[in-house]
């Protein structure tokens, strides 16, 4: 029997551990699967959403850390998970993603000498601006078993030196979650709430520092946004740092009355997924909803100068466009005028990357 603790911490690993968790729940006489949350993400929309959406068990152990700079934050990850780890003596622990508490609690692991695996390792952006960026590098660093998305991941973690016998491609875990809950997705409710009767709407998303945190590049990505949405409707859920931006600069009013950019409050995994799915085009600078987009063949415009998920543009749907206030208006309306794309398939990206790592582990 293997006691396993996994961790989530951040809305991006909700979607990534359930899957998990599931399998080792129908290989009950292998596995003890543990789920601690760190309490990186605490609003209702931002975490309990998603335990109801996607089935998660309770949590077992919930730390309670909340948002912090990111000095504090990781250290009180690494505070609080440390005695949990020590009484639970686990034969491995699972960190998924690359938020700080994926780091925090890998980091716990390694000075305790117990083993963690990584899944999702080996993306790289080569920004180090980004702090996910440093959060990826160093976690495949330290873990001990890492399991990537795809091909290009695998030669990101040679190149970086680590030994091949660590590393093993099983695909992408997001993509089981989302095979999972596509047709339950279809009974959400959320086009009809909009007043959506057509897919002529578009999905944006936006939270990454250098885009709202930035008034410059938030302001010019914005007065795009409204250029495009005299095209069609924009349907924008705000993250929680968005939402602080906006508030901060004062722009609330200019957005809310800017017409078919439509403001709401972030959603739960099936009325997201039933509402980019529907969509003619996604914006977004999010890292998982570039590669969502690709499997359901939905066009898709990365606001930001990078990816660390390449393969979304070569054999996807996805385009990295930048923040250039022009260069995001013409590509958004060069993208309206393509005729619909087909769903895509990225090898490993088939719905059975959490059996391949309940495998592994095993
Ligand atoms: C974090 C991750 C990022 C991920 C994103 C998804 C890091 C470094 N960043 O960024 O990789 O893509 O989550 O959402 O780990 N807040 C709330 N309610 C919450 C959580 C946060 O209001 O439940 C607000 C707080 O003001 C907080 C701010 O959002 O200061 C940012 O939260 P934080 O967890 O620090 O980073 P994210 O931007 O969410």
């Amino acid at each position: 029997m293997l006691k396993v603790i996994n961790v989530v911490g951040a809305r991006p690993n909700f979607m990534k551990v359930a899957p998990i968790v599931a399998a080792m729940k129908r290989r009950e006489r292998e596995f003890t699967p543990l789920v601690v949350h760190t309490g990186q993400h605490y609003d209702a929309a931002m975490s309990d959403a998603f335990f109801a959406d996607l089935d998660l068990p309770q949590t077992d152990v919930h730390l309670g850390v909340g948002s912090a700079s990111h000095a504090a934050q990781t250290a009180a990850v690494m505070e609080r998970f440390e005695p949990v780890v020590i009484q639970e003596k686990p034969d491995w622990v699972l960190v998924v993603g690359d938020v700080n508490s994926t780091l925090a609690a890998a980091l716990v692991c390694v000075k305790l000498g117990v083993k963690v695996a990584h899944v999702e390792a080996g993306l790289r952006s080569r920004d180090r601006t980004m702090p996910e960026e440093i959060n990826r590098i160093l976690t495949d660093q330290i873990a001990d078993l890492l399991f990537t998305p795809s091909a290009d991941a695998d030669q990101n973690l040679i190149a970086e030196g680590i030994p091949p016998e660590r590393i093993r491609l099983v695909g992408n875990v997001m993509i089981d979650s989302l095979y999972q809950h596509l047709e339950r997705a279809q009974q959400s409710t959320i086009r009809e709430r909009l007043g959506l009767t057509d897919s002529r709407y578009a999905v944006l998303t936006l939270h990454r520092p250098s885009n709202v945190d930035d008034r410059t590049t938030f302001e010019g990505i914005l007065s795009a946004l409204e250029r495009i949405s005299e095209e069609l409707p924009i349907i924008f859920p705000v993250h929680p740092r968005a939402a602080r931006t906006i508030a901060e600069l004062g722009l609330l009013d200019r957005l809310t009355n800017a017409g078919n950019l439509r403001l709401i409050e972030p959603l739960g995994y099936l009325d997201f997924l039933n509402l980019y799915s529907g969509a003619q085009l996604v914006l977004t600078d999010s890292g998982g909803i570039q590669e969502e987009t690709t499997v359901l063949g939905i066009p898709c415009l990365t606001l930001r100068e990078n990816t660390e998920r390449p393969v979304t543009v070569s054999l996807g749907t996805n385009k990295i466009v930048g923040t250039d206030p022009e260069k995001i208006v013409a590509e958004a309306l060069a993208a309206l005028q393509q005729p619909a794309r087909l769903r895509v398939d990225i090898p490993f990206w088939d719905g059975k990357t959490a059996e391949r790592i309940v495998d592994a582990l095993r």
